[in-house]
Parts: C-alpha cells; structure tokens; sequence
C-alpha cells in the first residue's frame, strides 16, 4: 500500500472518530399530553436550558401528545432503556408497583396547591421517589398540574348525579374505587383515546385539570362541567437510573440544573395554565360549567371519603396518615 494512502485513511480514521465524540447524548423525553400544558411547555423549557448548560452535549428530543409511546407503554420503554425521560401523572406508579404512589390520587386530600407542596417539596415525597430505585427508576422531580373537574354530558351536582354514568379514569385502583364510591362505572382508558370515547358515546364523562381538558378538546364532546376540585392530577419526571448514572458526572450536574429550573418554571405556570384553560373553556361555550355550593362540593366529598378508608391496605396507613399530618387533613372533617 502506497505510503499517501496509508495516511489517507489514518486521517479519516482520526476525524470520524472526533465526530463520534462529538455526537451529543440525546435525552428522548415522551409525554402524553399537548405542547401547550403545564407538562408540554415544562418539558419544552428543560429541552432548552440542557442544551444550553451543556453547551450543546445533550440534545432533549421531546414527543408530545403520545407520538411515541401511549400512556401504559411509556413506563415499560423507560425501563427498557428505549427512552431516556418521562413525566407520567402520579396514578402511573401504582400499577408499576410503587403503591404509595396512588396517596395523591385520593380524593379531596389537598385543599390547595400550597398543601400539595408540603408533599411534593418535604420528606413524604423524597420517601416516595426513593421507592422507585429498585425499579431502575430515578424521580428527578415533581412538576405540578391541577385540581380536576368532572365532566359529563348532563349536569353533575349531586352524587346521584354520577350513577351509572361510565366514567374515563387512568388506570388506578384508586380512581376506580373513587367513581364506584358515586355509583359511577369507571373505564380504564388511554389518555390519547378519551376524545373519541366521548365524542362516540363509549365512555359518558371523565375527570381532568382543565389544561387537559381544552387542550385536548374534550370540551366539544362534553356539554356539562362541574367545578369539583375533588382531585389532584400531577406528575413525577423520571429517568432510566442507569442511563442517569452513567452520564459524565459534570453532564449530570448540568442536567440537575436545568432540571431545577425546568421545575420552577413548571410549578410556576401551572396554575396561570389551568386557570386560562378554564376561561378558554368557558369562553367556547360548548359546555356548560357549573360551580357547585360548598353543601354540594361537601356531599361530593361525603360520598368519596369511603375510597380513603378502602384504599388504606392498598397505599399503606403510614404514607396516607404521613399525608394527613403533614398537610393537616382530618378526615373526620367535612
Ligand atoms: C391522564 O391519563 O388523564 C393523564 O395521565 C394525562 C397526563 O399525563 O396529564
């Protein structure tokens, strides 16, 4: 072989692999919900300021509105390792195991946003991410929603109301004992799906934050609404653990950076978000929405109350009376 190509090919030998190491780690983060959510726009800004502090060495490819994986899918892929980061509504960790999980799905056991953060900012919370370990899950952090309404196609002011009604829930135990404390049917269903089961009648109503709601227009398929804050929906982003741990340790720090802010911003926007979808909502004048009488909302939380006692044994006492100490609930108060 002559001397010049020799050469030749040590040369381009020595440039792909500089290319190579140049190659940014890619951080796939799939979400189910649309860009313009408290979620959407969280995992938008955390995309940004990664590769920002990275200087360019880790590129966050987000898929919304369930482009790569369905709700029941996107736990399994994260463990897999076929995608890096999530932000699954806390009712997902039940059915993966972590049962104390389903404590935030309880029905009316934050009052406020400020109650919730004694949670997901305090030492309950940190006990719960930690459950997620032996999972070969890291929780990097909660990033808030809302209060949900309920939804139907007549409208719901008393737990009569809701008897017989088939009701969307996420796949929960707790949801489902929350439906059936009212007489409702509860439906397990993938988010991406609620849509069309209500615009074709498979489902009757459901239960969302309003950002959910409007922005996957499920408004225009239902035609009552009621006010009932009866429940919290947010989220735990998470990531591969051993993904997360093998990451260069300055690149993890800058991760945990821009995570920090990303987070922030989440909590921050959450509530501006939801209260806008509900104007927006109001605004369309597809659907009616009603704001209950502190004696309904009462009654409402009267009938629910039996899903704390029901789902003691499955949440574990400690977590739930953790959750009461904390935030001050008494359960025997209406
Ligand atoms: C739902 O299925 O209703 C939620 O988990 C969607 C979401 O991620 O907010």
């Amino acid at each position: 072989m002559k001397l010049h190509s020799l050469l030749f090919g040590a040369i381009t030998l020595a440039f792909s692999a500089a290319a190579l190491a140049q190659q940014p780690i890619v951080i796939k983060f799939s979400h189910v919900v649309a860009k313009e959510t408290p979620k959407g726009k969280a995992s938008d800004f955390f995309a940004q300021r990664a590769g920002e502090l990275t200087k360019g060495k880790v590129k966050v490819e987000v898929y919304a509105n369930s482009t790569l994986y369905k709700d029941k899918e996107e736990m399994e892929a994260l463990q897999l390792g076929a995608v890096q980061m999530l932000a699954p509504s806390l009712a997902k960790f039940g059915p993966l195991g972590a049962k104390e999980f389903e404590v935030f799905d309880l029905p009316f056991i934050f009052d406020s946003y400020a109650e919730l953060h004694k949670i997901t900012k305090g030492t309950v919370g940190k006990q719960l991410m930690a459950k997620l370990e032996p999972k070969g899950i890291k929780g990097l952090a909660f990033w808030d929603n809302g209060f949900k309404s309920m939804s139907a196609n007549k409208p719901l002011k008393s737990p009569d109301d809701f008897k017989g009604l088939k009701m969307r829930i996420q796949s929960s135990k707790v949801l489902e004992s929350q439906m059936r404390s009212v007489g409702a049917l509860p439906q397990v269903m993938a988010f991406s799906e609620v849509y069309q089961a209500l615009q074709t009648g498979v489902v009757d109503g459901t239960e969302n934050p309003h950002s959910n709601l409007y922005t996957q227009k499920m408004h225009e398929v239902q035609k009552h609404m009621t006010l009932t804050d009866h429940g919290y929906l947010g989220y735990a982003v998470i990531t591969n653990k051993k993904f997360w741990d093998g990451l260069p340790a300055d690149v993890r720090g800058q991760l945990e950076q821009a995570m920090a802010e990303a987070t922030d911003y989440a909590n921050k926007i959450a509530k501006e978000e939801n209260d806008g979808a509900l104007e927006k909502v109001k605004a369309s004048g597809k659907t009616q929405v009603y704001a209950p009488t502190a004696a309904e909302r009462a009654a409402l939380k009267k009938a629910m109350m039996k899903t704390h006692k029901e789902m003691e044994s499955r949440i574990g006492k400690e977590t739930i009376e953790a959750v009461y100490k904390e935030t001050g609930f008494d359960p025997s108060k209406l």
